[in-house]
């Protein structure tokens, strides 16, 4: 039950007060000085402090100011036997939730009660909410590949350049995406995703560049598309492997003249997007199997921002499952969660064929399945990981040969800067290769240069 801080010098309201709110379920506290609930809120914490504006010593509007100031501070409600109009105005501004007049009434001081409690409540979750969401946003991890991305995408987000995401499903590549609009000069304007792969393929025109009514059955109103609803920000395209031909070349086209016309429509609109696409396939492989335009490739790939598989940057792990720890436990409300050392090392074995968001998954579910643990072990993990973490050991496996190449030449040369303690041109040197080709291969595979 809430707990309310009663504030007043008279013996007489104290009782009354008391009286009437402990037999509602409320627990309560009383003290007779300003100074008092304050040093009383320095070391507990309530929901509701019932605050007298006549206090012998410190007044009734320091001693709120004062709680105001307190970090998660409770609501305050004034009471006052001459309650003038200047000190209800006054008390409100600096923070006061409701204003009670004596002779108190019963009936008005339970609802001023409950319904500060209420807003207490409320605003604790609303803070909490945009913790969450703060927190959700994060590119989290320690690697030399995530050091460089987010270097990458301080470097990258304010200019205006297209920028194309590759790596493997659940690697990150929206987080990404998002993080950039977030650093870009856009970032008050609206990001606008469009998944390329969930849309059918008679939509995704009309989903892209909207319609007029009338344009083909179904088509019932006119409808502004995702190009139009990113104007001035930015827009998304996901999955961009899985358009059609025939839409790539309409994208490829306005990308080009930044300007398009609704189907159905021939005024064509003109708009300022910067576009963001992102792929799980490869593009160069689909470009030779004549599945995706050359042009178009090129003209999204301005920016090439790669985002390794988890395999290959297991040290971000731990950080990773705290991370969701945390975000688990607060969202179903349940106490702060560790792991131990020994759980975190199977962990750190297993492959994670479906990266980061596998390993989400999989910290949900053992936050929701273990709602008594406070300290997760080995034990609590699911059999798969458990026994690929020790049979398998870090053996890797690739879905397709570009993966794989770039899996081992990232290793390679990672080893090679190694061996030549982060000297780019030795190592371009032992590998047979110019510096400046290093370097862009190194871009490329999100390897970061020491500075
Ligand atoms: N570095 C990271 N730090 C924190 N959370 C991450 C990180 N990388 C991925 N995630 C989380 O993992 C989940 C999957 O990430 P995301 O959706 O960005 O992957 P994706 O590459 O777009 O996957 P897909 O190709 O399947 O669409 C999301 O919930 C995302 O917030
Ligand atoms: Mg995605």
């Amino acid at each position: 039950m809430p707990d309310i801080l009663v504030v007043d010098d008279e013996p007489g309201i104290q009782q009354s007060l008391t009286g009437i709110l402990e037999d509602e379920g409320y627990g309560t506290e009383t003290v007779s000085t300003g100074e008092a609930s304050l040093s009383l809120l320095a070391k507990r914490t309530f929901d509701v402090v019932l605050l007298d504006v006549w206090l012998p010593g410190q007044d009734g509007l320091e001693t709120l100011q004062r709680i105001k100031a307190l970090q998660e501070a409770p609501e305050v409600v004034m009471i006052s036997g001459h309650g003038t109009i200047e000190t209800a105005v006054r008390a409100t501004k600096l923070g006061a939730f409701d204003f009670l007049e004596k002779p108190l009434s019963l009936e008005r001081t339970l609802i001023v009660v409950k319904n500060a409690v209420q807003a207490r409540q409320l605003r604790g979750e609303n803070r909490d909410l945009k913790r969450q969401m703060q927190s959700r946003g994060e590119l989290v991890g320690d690697s030399i590949p995530v050091k460089a991305l987010r270097q990458q995408i301080a470097l990258m987000a304010p200019t205006n350049g297209r920028v194309l995401i590759f790596g493997e499903s659940g690697t990150g590549k929206e987080l990404v995406a998002r993080a950039i609009h977030a650093a870009s000069l856009r970032n008050d304007a609206a990001f606008i995703e469009v998944n390329c792969a969930a849309i059918p393929e008679d939509l995704i025109e009309s989903e892209l560049f909207g319609h007029r009514q009338g344009s083909f059955p179904g088509a019932s109103s006119n409808k502004e598309g995702k190009f139009h609803k990113a104007d001035g920000g930015t827009l998304f395209l996901d999955e961009v492997g899985d358009m059609s031909l025939k839409t790539q070349s309409k994208v490829l086209r306005t990308l080009d003249e930044q300007r398009f016309a609704p189907v159905g429509g021939d005024e064509p609109v003109t708009v300022d997007v910067r576009v963001i696409a992102a792929t799980n396939k490869d593009l160069e492989e689909e470009i030779s199997k004549g599945n995706f335009r050359e042009d178009l490739f090129y003209r999204l790939n301005v920016i090439p921002f790669y985002v390794p598989p988890l395999r290959e940057r297991k040290e971000d792990v731990p950080l990773l499952v705290r991370h969701f720890l945390r975000e688990f436990s607060a969202a179903y409300t349940r106490r702060a969660r560790q792991i131990t050392d020994d759980a975190l090392d199977a962990l750190m074995r297993y492959s994670w064929p479906g990266n980061v968001r596998e390993l989400r998954n999989l910290v949900e579910r053992m936050v929701i399945m273990n709602p008594t643990v406070a300290t997760l072990e080995r034990k609590h993990l699911p059999p798969l990981v458990y026994r690929d973490g020790t049979r398998r050991g870090a053996q890797q496996e690739f879905s397709t040969l570009h993966q794989a190449r770039a899996a081992y030449e990232r290793d390679y040369i990672l080893r090679k800067l190694d061996d030549h303690h982060g000297n780019v041109s030795r190592a371009a040197e032992a590998l047979g290769l110019e510096r400046s080709h290093l370097y862009r291969k190194m871009k490329a595979l999100g390897i970061a240069a020491k500075e």
